[in-house]
C-alpha cells in the first residue's frame, strides 16, 4: 500500500513538473491555439464601431488562412455595451472564466481604461482597437498595453492648428462629458490657443445622450466663430442632423475630430455635406495599400470600410508581429513588445510605427465630406506623435 502511495505521489510531482516546465500555468499557447478575448460593443450608441472593428479584424484573419502568423486563433467575445460600469464584470468572464491569452478592446474610453488596469495587474497583452483615453498609452502605459488606433488628443490638436490657420478667433466646444470628449477638447484647446485664438465655453452633456436643444440654443446665443465638437456613432448623426436642423450650418462652421463623420455619413446625408473634419484615415487616399484593403473589404462586408474598420484591422497585425516574434508563446512579453516596438506596420492609412508608449505616430488628415465620403484634401499634422504625459517608460 505504502509503495502505491510513494509511486502515486512521484507520478503527480511529475506532471506538475512538466506542466511547470511547458508553462501551461501562464495560458500561453503550446497547442498552436491562441486563445483571444475581444471586447467591444454590439449594442447602444457605439454598436456600429463594435462591428466595423470586429470585420477589419477578422479579415486580416481571413485574409490570412484564418491565422495570426501561422497559429490558430480562437476568439471569445463579449458584448460590453460600451458601458464602464460592466467593464470588471466583463473582463473578469475573459481573463477568469475563460482564460484568454489576450484582451481586444475596446470603442470606450471608460471600458478601455478598465482593460488597461486589468491588463497591467495580471501582465496580459492587450491591444486597444479604438478607444483614445489618452492615459492608456500616457499615465497608465505598460509595456504589455499596445494601441492599433489614436489618442484622444490627436485628432483634438490637430483640428485646432487647422482652425487657427483658418482665422477663427472664438470658439465653443461641444462634446460628450466623460475622458473621450475631454480629451479631444483638450488637444484643440492645447493647438488652437497656442495659436493665438480662444475657446470661449466648453459645452457638454451626459454621455450618452443627445438631447441637444438647449445646448445649441445657448450656442447660436453665443455667436461664436465657430464650434468644435467630439461626438462618435449614433450621437454623432444625430448631432449633425439637429445642427443643421437649428439653422446653424450656414452660420457657425462646425469642426469635429473626424469620429463626427466616419461610419455615419449615410444616415447623416446632406446635413453633413461640406464638414470639415480631422483623423488619422480618409477617403480618397488612393494608395495601392488601402485600394487593396478597401476593395477586399467591400468585397467581405459589401460596404465601404470606416476608420474603425482599419483599426481593426491593424489590431490583428499588430497581434500577428507579436506573436511571429514569440512563436506564439504569449508568457514572453518582453519579445512581444520589442518585436512591436521596433515594427513598421503596413496600414491601409499609410505606415506608421509605435511611440514609446505604444501609440500610432501617425499623419493626420484633413478630411471634407462629400457626398458619402470624407475626401482627404490635405495632411493636418504629419507623422503626430501624442505626448504620453505620465508615461514612465
Ligand atoms: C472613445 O471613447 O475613446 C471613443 C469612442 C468613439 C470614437 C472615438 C473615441
Amino acid at each position: 500500500m505504502n509503495r502505491r502511495f510513494i509511486a502515486l505521489g512521484a507520478a503527480a510531482l511529475l506532471i506538475a513538473a512538466v506542466i511547470g516546465v511547458l508553462g501551461l500555468r501562464d495560458r500561453s499557447t503550446r497547442t498552436g491555439t491562441v486563445k483571444l478575448g475581444m471586447m467591444l460593443p454590439a449594442t447602444g450608441t457605439f454598436a456600429a464601431l463594435g462591428t466595423a472593428i470586429d470585420n477589419g479584424f477578422r479579415l486580416y484573419l481571413n485574409e490570412h488562412g484564418g491565422k495570426l502568423a501561422g497559429f490558430d486563433v480562437e476568439i471569445v467575445r463579449v458584448d460590453d455595451e460600451s458601458d464602464p460600469s460592466k467593464a470588471t464584470a466583463n473582463i473578469n468572464k475573459l481573463l477568469k472564466r475563460d482564460n484568454v491569452q489576450a484582451l481586444i478592446g475596446s470603442v470606450h474610453s471608460g471600458v478601455a481604461m478598465t482593460m488597461a488596469k486589468a491588463a497591467k495587474e495580471t501582465n496580459t497583452i492587450l491591444v486597444v482597437p479604438n478607444a483614445g483615453a489618452d492615459a492608456v498609452t500616457g499615465a497608465m502605459c505598460a509595456p504589455n498595453i499596445f494601441r492599433s488606433s489614436f489618442s484622444n488628443w490627436q485628432p483634438g490638436y490637430a483640428m485646432g492648428e487647422v482652425v487657427a490657420k483658418r482665422g477663427h478667433k472664438n470658439v465653443v466646444t461641444l462634446t460628450w462629458k466623460y475622458a473621450a470628449g475631454d480629451e479631444s477638447v483638450g488637444g484643440f484647446k492645447e493647438a488652437f490657443e497656442k495659436a493665438g485664438g480662444k475657446v470661449v465655453k466648453e459645452l457638454s452633456l451626459p454621455f450618452p445622450t443627445v438631447e441637444f436643444q438647449a445646448l445649441l440654443t445657448e450656442l447660436a446665443a453665443i455667436k461664436p466663430d465657430a464650434v468644435y465638437t467630439f461626438f462618435a456613432g449614433a450621437g454623432a448623426v444625430k448631432l449633425v442632423k439637429d445642427y443643421a436642423a437649428a439653422g446653424l450650418k450656414g452660420k457657425i462652421p462646425l469642426y469635429g475630430a473626424g469620429f463626427l463623420t466616419d461610419g455615419t455619413l449615410q444616415a447623416q446625408g446632406s446635413a453633413a455635406d461640406g464638414l470639415l473634419t480631422t483623423l488619422h484615415y480618409a477617403d480618397g487616399l488612393n494608395t495601392p495599400r488601402d485600394n487593396a484593403f478597401r476593395s477586399a473589404y467591400f468585397k467581405s462586408y459589401k460596404r465601404e470600410p470606416d476608420v474603425y474598420a482599419v483599426q481593426g484591422y491593424d489590431a490583428a497585425q499588430m497581434l500577428a508581429v507579436g506573436l511571429a516574434a514569440v512563436k506564439g508563446d504569449l508568457s514572453k512579453k518582453a519579445e512581444f513588445s520589442a518585436a512591436l516596438r521596433s515594427a513598421q506596420i503596413d496600414s491601409p492609412r499609410g505606415s506608421f510605427v509605435l511611440s514609446r508608449s505604444h501609440n500610432p505616430v501617425q499623419d493626420i488628415y484633413l478630411r471634407e465630406v462629400r457626398g458619402t465620403q470624407n475626401r482627404v484634401i490635405g495632411i493636418a499634422s504629419k507623422a503626430l506623435a501624442d505626448p504620453a504625459r505620465g508615461c514612465p517608460m
